[in-house]
Parts: C-alpha cells; sequence; structure tokens
C-alpha cells in the first residue's frame, strides 16, 4: 500500500477552515460514565495545536463506541470536548450536532486559532454507510480535510474516506506517524525482524501471518491462538481455546515459515488452570501435555525466556496481542516478560494497539517502546499488507 502521503505540513492551512477526523473513541467507565483513558485525546493535540498555531481553524470530528445510528447520551462526545478543552489550555466549542444548523452556524462562525467538536458522527446512519450526502454535508463545512484518526482509516466511513471526494485530504501529524512506523518495520525493516503475536484467535492473524512470512525473521506465537497451532502438530491441549476450523491454516502457516526460512517458535511450557477465572490455582504445565481437566492462561517461563532471548537479538520488534490473560493478575507474567524484553531491547520497537497496547500502559512500559500505535483493527489490517480505505484517499506526495 501506498503510505507516501501529504502531511499538514506540506499544505498551507493559514486563514482556512480544517475538518479534523480524530478517534477519540475512547474507553467510558463502566459506572460513572468517566473517560478512564486519555492516550487518544493527548494523541491529537500536536496535530490539532500545529492547526490552531498555523492560523486554522478545526472543526474536530469522531465517533465513540457503536450507537448504530441512535442517539445516545451515554455515548455523547461532550465529555471529550471538556478533556481536550482541559488538555489543549484552549476553549472547545462543543456542537450538540453533527449536519444539523448549530454545527453549521458554529462552523461558520470559527476564527483562526479556534476549534469546535461536533457530536458523535456515528449518531447518523450514514456515516458508517458512506453516505454521500452526509459526507458532502460535512465537507461542507470546512476548505480542507485532515484524518489523524489511524483507528479508523480501516473503514471506509463517510467521515474517514467519503469526505475526501470532496475537499482535499491530507494526514495530520498523528496519521503520519503511524504510517512511518508501520510501514517502515515492513518495508524496511532492520533484521533481524521479529513479530511477537497473540490474543486469543488465529482467524484474526491469519492474514497477518501470511503477510509477515515474507518479510519477518522470527514469528513468536503465544495467547490462545497458539493452542491451535499445538493442536494442529497433535499436541494435547486439554480445555484451551481452540478454533478447530482454522486447523489447516495453522498446518499451512507452519509449512510455509519452514520454507521460508522464517523461524515460527510455539509455546514450549504453559501456566493452566482448571477454569477461566481470577482466582483459579495456577500451575505450570509442559505445552506438549496439557492436562485434560485444565486449560491454558499464559506461556510459561521457559517460554518467555525464548521469546525475550530473540526480542533481543532483533534489529526490529511489531508486536500484536498479549500472551495470556494479562488482566488476571496469575497469568499476566507472559505478557509482562514480553514487554519488559521490548523495552530493554535496542531495536526500533513498535506495540499494535488494542490488548497489547492497554498491556504496555498498564505495566509502564510504554514509554520505553518506540512505538505504540493508537489503533487496534487499523494495525492489524496494515500489518495484513491491506489497501486501507482512510488512507487510500488522501492525497499523494
Ligand atoms: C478502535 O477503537 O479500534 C477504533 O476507534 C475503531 O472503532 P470501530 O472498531 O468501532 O470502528
Amino acid at each position: 500500500m501506498n503510505s507516501n502521503k501529504k502531511t499538514v505540513r506540506d499544505i498551507d492551512v493559514s486563514g482556512k477552515k480544517i475538518l479534523l477526523r480524530c478517534d477519540f473513541n475512547v474507553p467510558l467507565d463502566k459506572k460513572t460514565g468517566e473517560i478512564s483513558d486519555e492516550i487518544r485525546i493527548v494523541a491529537s493535540l500536536p496535530t490539532i495545536n500545529y492547526l490552531l498555531d498555523n492560523g486554522a481553524s478545526v472543526i474536530a470530528c469522531s465517533h465513540l463506541g457503536r450507537p448504530k445510528g441512535e442517539w445516545r447520551e451515554d455515548l455523547s462526545l461532550r465529555p471529550v470536548a471538556k478533556r481536550l478543552s482541559e488538555r489543549l489550555g484552549r476553549p472547545v466549542k462543543f456542537a450538540k450536532d453533527v449536519i444539523g444548523d448549530e454545527a453549521l452556524s458554529l462552523a461558520a462562525a470559527l476564527k483562526p486559532g479556534e476549534i469546535m467538536l461536533l457530536e458523535n458522527l456515528r449518531f447518523h446512519k450514514e456515516e458508517e454507510k458512506n453516505a454521500p450526502e452526509f459526507a458532502r454535508k460535512l465537507a461542507s463545512m470546512a476548505d480542507i480535510f485532515v484524518s489523524d484518526s489511524f483507528g479508523t482509516v480501516h473503514r471506509a466511513h463517510a467521515s474517514t474516506e467519503g469526505v475526501a471526494h470532496f475537499l482535499p485530504a491530507v494526514c495530520g501529524l498523528l496519521l503520519a506517524r503511524e504510517l512511518a512506523a508501520l510501514g517502515g518495520a515492513l518495508d524496511n525493516p532492520k533484521h533481524p525482524f521479529v513479530t511477537v503475536l497473540g490474543g486469543s484467535k488465529v482467524s484474526d492473524k491469519l492474514g497477518v501471518i501470511r503477510n509477515l512470512l515474507t518479510r519477518a525473521d522470527t514469528i513468536l506465537i503465544g495467547g490462545g491462538m497458539a493452542y491451535t497451532f499445538l493442536k494442529a502438530q497433535g499436541k494435547e491441549i486439554g480445555k484451551s481455546i481452540c478454533e478447530d476450523e482454522q486447523i489447516p491454516y495453522a498446518l499451512e502457516m507452519l509449512e510455509a515459515a519452514a520454507n521460508n526460512g522464517v523461524s515460527l517458535l510455539l509455546p514450549v511450557d504453559t501456566v493452566v488452570a482448571p477454569e477461566f477465572s481470577a482466582e483459579a490455582e495456577p500451575a505450570l504445565v509442559s505445552s506438549d501435555a496439557i492436562p485434560d481437566d485444565q486449560l491454558g492462561l499464559d506461556i510459561g517461563p521457559m517460554t518467555a525466556e525464548i521469546f525475550a532471548g530473540a526480542i533481543k537479538e532483533a534489529g526490529t520488534v511489531v508486536w500484536n496481542g498479549p500472551m495470556g490473560v494479562f488482566e488476571f493478575p496469575a497469568f499476566a507474567a507472559g505478557t509482562i516478560a514480553v514487554a519488559k524484553a521490548m523495552a530493554e531491547s535496542s531495536a526500533y520497537t513498535i506495540v499494535g494497539g488494542g490488548d497489547s497496547a492497554a498491556a504496555v500502559n498498564q505495566f509502564g512500559f510504554a514509554d520505553k517502546m518506540s512505538h505504540v500505535s493508537t489503533g487496534g483493527g487499523a494495525s492489524l489490517e496494515f500489518l495484513e499488507g491491506k489497501e486501507l480505505p482512510g488512507v487510500a484517499c488522501l492525497l499523494d506526495r
């Protein structure tokens, strides 16, 4: 995919109205509704400050959650406007609608150096349908479209792709940084190029493995997805999670790795428990023979050491997916070991968004990584080598 796109630095933004797509899809506390993690808000600040400091006015927009065209008070972006204003140290005007009278008149009155935020785009079903009329209305408020929402570039929605049919469209600084980090790792990695894959499902990662088989030197597989590979090799996996229908593909990947000279490593020891519970009693077993009444919930210490050794020798490391159920302290050691090895490595280290990004933040390793992506699904699709509609629609350099 061509990710050599124009950025805000390549155009004159002074005196221009900018429609800025951000990813303010932040987690909210289930009880209080408060924003529980503001990383995505903080990540948007460099682009916003750049635009405002260079004389543009900014009409920011985002989705929050999946309201599917319903207006839902609990998914309003109003709290995001407040938090954004606190972090920017400038007022953020908030429009109670998306393309209604209030949004249009606030946008029309916006002066250079001022910013507003529209209400949740997904309160309109036309957003996800990429309806041209909705996109045209959004675009009508601005002179230029700036995409800075890496988390949604894999979606062809009105605010990620549709608006680019009506306005000149360029990358924001966050999106440019994401494309440079992930694109550099895929196209021009410093070898050895080591990838660490985890998470529960093989089906989510097959495309990534297929693409990396021609690029990586080593693929380390942990997490729930490892059990499908172990079963494919004829090993006993007890009650561990397994996608039986993926076994033929797992075998195909093992064979392709061997043919391509890629070292694909699976766990050699496993932390098991009789049930999926934070309180379950952990035990350590060989990954060759997980007892019938046990399920694997983390990689064992010997596996962690082997994986850490490969990471230590690497020139580039890309990690996507935890090694175990890190939310339960008894089964977090494997994920922590990978995060620590990456933090201590001199390699260029990239953490894919979603659960692995949450893990490095939770365990305090985020600032030791070269790049922690803000996109979950988007970083996976990028690593699969797919064309991302929200990138393809931007102006080439
Ligand atoms: C994310 O959280 O990965 C992005 O904001 C995309 O959200 P979506 O999966 O609901 O499109």
